[in-house]
């Protein structure tokens, strides 16, 4: 077969054999449009995080060099899933709607269905998949997104349906095309994987051992995007703050940002997510002195009590992160902080809920997410003794989130009356006189303006307060 050939021809060296294969796929669906006298369209669904979104990116920059064009809809000749697994609803969600695309690929013969991200790591997800969900083409995991070009040539080439999923991985893949979502806003991973294996998180199994980028092709990568316009970067990591301790020439994350803040172009830079265990006072003193990094910290307590947090192998305790919080504070009073909170952790007690919502009254988050405790197979709280009730559960969550409430609305509050400079982030879906806008500190304005002011700063009177977002007037 004439596609077998043009396999073994591929280079064997990346990123130089995805793009050839990308090539190969655009002479393809160039031939296939013309019998079809239409474009042939790609759909990407992500779920879960960041690290997703910037993944689905990549996926789409890949997808659009190899000759399909986006569609809005789940009515495409490739859709994809990126899917998530950190909590178990993720998952449900995830098979109620492959069924659903099962019935589109039935009126559509050009239809190819393809699932990827860290729920495909699991190999009772993958085994569910082969036997219930036959029409899927093409699966794999988080370690080789980069090669989604020669998986669907695979496809191309008569293999019936394509499983490429890998347990870790040591490789970084670079220059590969990218699509972004907003012209002025971009995510750049730092780092991949996790070490850390809090007792409850799936997330060091399913993306493996943490690996970080090299800083040259950090700053180059930022550097391009400059070029192109975009203002503000978002570094992305599990756990930015241990960013650079396993490269040839260590660097810390504090360093990196210094780096980060001399490219000339970007004026705003965000991270995520620390983990408290490894800020350091070099990185507190690093944002304070900058002009660019945003004063916003996104620090997850998980649990306010020492007892439970040892139990989920946090390595901190109450105290350290109330006194961490302090520090951050007094250097930089008009921080805004947010967090994750977990209830319902295997052995919390009514006593250790009360020491989450004492730590939630004393260090003043903007806002946090919150989530019911979700037992992941094959970590170690899914088999801890004492599994808190459900219900329980989620009375605890129901008391944390009204306490949140009351509390952001306080915290967010604080700014009403003030100016300040937002960048413009869309024209607002259901009253398009308003714009969105986003200040420094992470906090949504909406205010009236023109499209057109989308993508630039401009200075906004933050009038009224409504809980985590503003009414504001450009002035
Ligand atoms: N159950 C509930 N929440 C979880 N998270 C991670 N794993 C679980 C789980 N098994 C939450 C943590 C983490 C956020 C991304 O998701 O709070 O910070
Ligand atoms: Fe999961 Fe903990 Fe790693 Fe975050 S730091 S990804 S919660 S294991």
């Amino acid at each position: 077969m004439q596609t077998e050939k043009e396999r073994e021809l591929a280079p064997a060296g990346e990123p130089e054999r995805q793009y050839y294969f990308m090539e190969l796929l655009r002479r393809h669906n160039e031939e296939r449009s013309a019998e079809l006298g239409r474009s042939l369209t790609y759909h990407i669904e992500t779920f879960g995080c960041q690290m997703n979104a910037k993944d689905s990116e990549k996926l789409a920059g890949i997808l659009e060099a190899a000759g399909y064009v986006p569609e809005l809809s789940e009515q495409a000749d490739f859709v994809l899933y990126n899917t998530c697994t950190v909590r178990e609803n993720a998952n449900t969600k995830v098979y109620g709607r492959i069924g659903y695309l099962g019935n589109l690929k039935s009126k559509n013969p050009e239809m190819r269905i393809a699932l990827c991200g860290c729920m495909m790591q699991e190999p009772h997800v993958l085994a569910k998949i082969k036997q219930s969900y036959r029409f899927v083409d093409i699966v794999f995991g988080t370690h080789n997104i980069y090669m989604l070009a020669e998986l669907i040539w695979r496809l191309v080439s008569g293999e019936k349906r394509v499983v490429e999923i890998w347990d870790g991985t040591e490789k970084i893949v670079e220059e590969l095309p990218s699509e972004h979502k907003y012209r002025f806003k971009a995510g750049v991973n730092i780092m991949y994987g996790c070490n850390n294996f809090c007792s409850y998180c799936i997330v060091p199994y399913v993306r493996g051992r943490e690996r970080s980028r090299r800083p040259e092709d950090i700053l180059a990568e930022i550097k391009k995007l400059a070029d192109e316009g975009i203002v503000e970067v978002m570094l992305l990591g599990q756990n930015v703050n241990s960013y650079g301790k396993t490269l040839d020439s260590p660097l810390s994350f504090a360093e990196l940002l210094k780096k980060v803040e001399a490219v000339e172009g970007i004026r705003r830079i965000r991270f995520m997510t620390s983990h408290p265990k490894d800020l350091s006072d070099e990185l507190i003193e690093v944002m304070r002195q900058s002009r660019k990094v945003c004063r916003h910290l996104h620090l997850p307590m998980q649990s306010g009590s020492t007892k439970i947090l040892s139990r989920m192998n946090r390595r901190y305790s109450k105290e350290d992160y109330l006194a961490l919080v302090d520090r951050i504070k007094a250097a930089m009073p008009d921080i805004s902080l947010t967090t994750d909170i977990i209830t319902g952790f295997p052995g919390e007690t009514e006593e250790d809920f009360l020491d989450t919502l004492d730590v939630v009254k004393r260090a003043g988050f903007d806002s946090a997410y919150t989530f019911l405790y979700s037992k992941r197979t094959g970590t170690p709280a899914a088999t801890m003794e004492e599994q808190v009730p459900e219900a329980v559960a989620k009375e605890r969550f129901n008391r944390l989130l009204a306490l949140l409430s009351e509390q952001s609305a306080k915290q967010t509050g604080k700014h009403t009356g003030m100016t300040a400079e937002v960048l413009v982030e869309e024209q607002n879906e259901q009253e398009p006189s308003l714009l969105t806008g986003r200040l420094g500190n992470n906090l949504l304005v909406h205010f009236p303006g023109e499209a057109s002011l989308v993508g630039q700063f401009v200075q906004v009177k933050l009038c009224e307060c409504k809980g985590f977002y503003y009414i504001g007037r450009q002035v």
